[in-house]
């Protein structure tokens, strides 16, 4: 239902035609009856912050905000949750009257929450991060929440993922320790859990090129990407025989 008098809220990324939120959100505003919309905008990089600032004048009630707006959308925000502060990065904008903007983090308790559904505690586990953008930011301390002793960031560029990890160190109990995608093959015997927070596997991007036989086979494998719900790396993962989570878990958490 939507009237003039309803409320709207975006959902801005680049691409969003994966984005499940309008779908998600639009069944429990009908279910709720709730007079209001949740809009998928596909905004490029360059015009994020302008785009914000239209969407406030025009009365959106704020947005949630998906790859590649996260760090950008912390930066711009004039105050933040304790979660979001410590990614450097925002999955949703709220506006505030008089121009303020909100920045929140929900992403790190999702992946938090799904991880133990699956695992229960990380309690002096060995982990397996690749990437090192937004995401990872938040998975990072999703990880250290749970426990987890150690942390491996792969990254495609090394450099970022040393980066990261000098970052995060300070504020987070888990070792973090750092390396490229070709750090895999040392590294991924030894590892209990593997989370992937690159876009590579994502609809229209190639997944990466990693070899899962390497793991053992009490291994866990989860994919934040959830368009397709299965990506290429989840289907290896169950071909080898390894404990596969795809990203629905997050998204509902
Ligand atoms: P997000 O906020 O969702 O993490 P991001 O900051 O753009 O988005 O980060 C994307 C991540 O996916 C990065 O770690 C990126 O690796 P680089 O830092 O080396 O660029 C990773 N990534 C994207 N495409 C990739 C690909 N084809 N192969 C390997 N890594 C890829």
């Amino acid at each position: 239902m939507l009237t003039g008098a309803g409320k709207v809220a975006g959902v801005v990324g680049w691409p969003i035609s994966h984005s499940l939120s309008p779908l998600l959100h639009g069944y429990w505003l009908e279910e709720l009856r709730v007079d209001g919309a949740l809009v998928p905008l596909a905004i490029p990089r360059e015009d994020f912050a302008r785009t914000i600032a239209g969407l406030q004048r025009a009365g959106f009630r704020g947005v949630n905000v998906t790859v590649p707006h996260k760090e950008a959308a912390f930066a711009l925000a004039h105050s933040c949750d304790a979660a979001a502060a410590a990614a450097g990065a925002a999955n949703l904008l709220v506006f505030r009257p008089g121009g303020r903007i909100e920045a929140r983090n929900t992403d790190m308790i999702g992946l938090r929450e799904s991880l133990r559904d699956a695992m229960g505690s990380l309690k002096g586990k060995t982990v397996l991060l690749l990437g090192a953008g937004g995401a990872a930011r938040g998975a990072l301390l999703a990880l250290n929440e749970l426990g987890a002793g150690t942390v491996h960031i792969l990254n495609r560029h090394a450099d970022k993922a040393a980066m990261l990890a000098r970052a995060l160190q300070p504020m987070l109990q888990s070792q973090l320790l750092a390396a490229g995608l070709d750090g895999w093959a040392e590294r991924a015997p030894g590892a209990e859990l593997v989370v992937n927070t690159t876009s590579a596997g994502m609809k229209g991007h190639a997944p990466l090129a990693l070899d899962l036989t390497m793991l053992h086979k009490s291994t866990t494998v989860l994919d934040i990407v959830y368009n397709p719900l299965e990506t290429e790396l989840l289907k290896q993962a169950k071909a080898c025989g390894l404990n596969a989570i795809d990203g629905l878990g997050m998204l509902m958490h």
